[in-house]
């Protein structure tokens, strides 16, 4: 058995207005807190004891989770008094951990949806004899991401910022945020004050010559920080494509939590949530979107790649594509909101006041 610890202290300043009351992991995704994917696919993983690094809105984890019996897990929570970073946040909970030095410690951040086999990263760490080992993925734009090149056998060689020229686009490899660590190289990060694992830690230790291993693995990544990529991923779970125990249903086109009420009539598609308590009028028409709990869509509504907060209320004829609402939120009827808008929490938007197109 393996122990992990899960980061999820963050601000979520990206995926904001939903993170204004509720941490970026707890945010549901496919009808239950995007948390609850990772701590299945690590139970399933043979994880069996979890400590979890909190600090923003820390409160909510623990009445959600417990101490994580009902998942089979042991779950720990540790809150940082300020924010420690990820690298202080992970040497902040080390004194929970009940491996000895030389064993492997899992690390994941609390934001990533993947299909990493983490015990593939786990048995390569062990062979490459690592002091620490990442997983790494692909991407085919390199240039909103810190690069880690390795090389042939695995090694990492160097940490490099975001390219700015087209030369410094070394490799394709990013940090995927998942990572093993030996125990006692956990000892070693600073405590008491705020250190970056990215920043810090990982160049400190390249440079003073430890053994930092990489380890690609191409099948499904998302960091789930923005709205976009949010809606996105909790589409994928739904129909199927990012692979999760914790989905509660069968994947499909859509997935409508028991308590949801959807009229017949409407129609929802593309890995569309209902979330509990939510409701949609007769003739709406949902694609790839995202409905927290207790959302209610009036009739005749078109909502394409959009986060509906818990409570918001969305006005008859409204067009959303690629909006986030904000919990408790109304949008009045006939409006129009499109690309990347963000309505926050509460906000009351009138009748037909906000349009795209001159139509109608
Ligand atoms: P943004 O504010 O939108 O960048 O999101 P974030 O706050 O989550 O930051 P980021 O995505 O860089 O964080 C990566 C992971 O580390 C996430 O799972 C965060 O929850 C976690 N994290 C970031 N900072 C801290 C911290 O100070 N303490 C703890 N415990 N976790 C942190």
């Amino acid at each position: 058995m393996t122990e992990a610890i899960l980061l999820v202290g963050g601000k979520g300043t990206r995926l904001r207005p939903l993170t204004v009351n509720t941490p970026k992991p707890m945010v549901p995704a496919a009808g239950v807190p995007f948390l609850s994917h990772q701590l299945a696919r690590a139970r399933a993983a043979g994880v069996d004891h979890v400590v979890m690094a909190t600090s923003y809105l820390a409160e909510v984890f623990e009445p959600y989770f417990g101490d994580g019996s009902q998942l089979g897990l042991h779950l720990e929570y540790v809150t940082e008094e300020e924010p420690l970073g990820t690298g202080g946040a992970i040497r902040n909970v080390a004194s929970r951990l009940h491996s000895g030095p030389d064993e492997p410690v899992l690390v994941f951040n609390g934001d990533i949806l993947s299909g990493l086999d983490i015990r593939a990263l786990v048995d390569e760490h062990s062979r490459a004899a690592a002091d620490v080992s990442l997983h790494l993925t692909r991407v085919t734009d390199p240039r909103a991401f810190g690069l880690v090149p390795t090389d042939g056998s695995g090694r990492v060689t160097a940490f490099l910022e975001k390219p700015q020229t087209p030369e410094e686009i070394v490799t394709d490899q990013i940090n995927a945020g998942a990572y093993v660590f030996t125990r006692s190289v956990i000892d070693t990060i600073p405590a008491g004050r705020p250190v970056s694992v990215e920043r810090e830690t990982f160049p400190g230790l390249l440079s003073a010559g430890a053994t930092l291993h990489g380890m690609v693995d191409s099948t499904y990544w998302l960091d789930l920080g923005t709205p976009e990529s949010f809606v996105r991923g909790s589409a994928d779970l739904v129909l199927g494509r990012a692979p999760s125990p914790a989905v509660p249903g069968r994947c499909g086109e859509r997935l409508i939590l028991e308590s949801a009420d959807v009229a017949q009539d409407a129609k929802l598609t593309g890995g569309t949530v209902a979330g509990a308590g939510a409701a949609v009028g007769s003739g709406a028409r949902i694609d790839g979107s995202a409905l927290l709990d207790g959302a209610v869509v009036a009739p005749g509504a078109r909502i394409r790649d959009s986060l509906i907060g818990a409570g918001a209320r969305i006005g008859a004829d409204t067009v959303l594509d690629g909006a986030v609402i904000g919990d408790g939120a109304v949008v009045g009827e006939g409006n129009e909101l499109r690309g990347g808008i963000r309505v926050w929490c509460d906000a009351r938007i009138p009748a037909g006041a906000v349009r795209f197109s001159s139509d109608q």
